[in-house]
């Protein structure tokens, strides 16, 4: 795959994983992609955990389904736990604006990145905004005073259907002057 409008196209959100353990070194292809994301100030203000070990695996699916959602992380094979972390700015951006500005924008290229790679990989993510992130904390021992971001199930697709994508057409959010 080569395009990356054909990329961006075909990454979708996958909730239905087939029953096929993901290679420990796809995942560290992940977390690679991820690290070369852009950030301001270059102050990378993230870290990750990479969640493979099907116990753990299980324990943190049931911290996603919440109120009966997310059922579909039952057969999730990793979790990417995408923390954000203190961001030091250039001096002088910094007496300027809040330390942490630009940290949730940075965050969530830093989330796509992975997302991404894992689909060059022929894997499937999904993008995970609900859980219980205190239990989680717990689980995977993350200090109380790191905001945990977001999660991203991974795992092989059971079907390699690609889903119209349902989106604003451009002339409601572009403009060219
Ligand atoms: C911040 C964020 C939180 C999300 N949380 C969930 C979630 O908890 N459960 C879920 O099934 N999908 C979740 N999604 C996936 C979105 O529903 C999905 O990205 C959107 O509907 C567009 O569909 P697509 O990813 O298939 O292109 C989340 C996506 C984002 C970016």
């Amino acid at each position: 795959m080569s395009d990356f409008l054909e990329l961006a196209a075909r990454r979708q959100s996958c909730r239905d994983f087939a029953d096929k353990p993901v290679e420990h070194d796809k995942l560290v292809k992940c977390a690679e992609a991820a690290r070369l994301a852009p950030s301001g100030c270059n102050a990378q203000p993230w870290s990750l955990v990479v969640v493979e070990s099907p116990d753990k695996v299980k324990e943190v699916a049931a911290c996603t389904q919440l109120l009966g959602l997310n059922k579909h992380n039952d057969k999730a094979q990793a979790f990417f736990v995408a923390v954000e972390e203190p961001a030091t700015l250039m001096p002088k951006v910094a007496s300027l604006l809040d330390s942490q500005i630009f940290a949730k924008g940075d965050l969530g290229g830093f989330v796509l990145s992975l997302c991404l790679e894992a689909e060059t990989q022929g894997l499937g993510t999904c993008i995970l905004g609900m859980f219980d992130r205190p239990k989680l904390r717990e689980i995977l021992g993350i200090p109380d005073d790191r905001y945990i971001f977001l999660l991203v199930s991974v795992g092989y697709p059971a079907s390699d259907r690609v889903r119209n994508k349902i989106r604003k057409p451009a002339e409601e959010f572009v403009r060219y002057v």
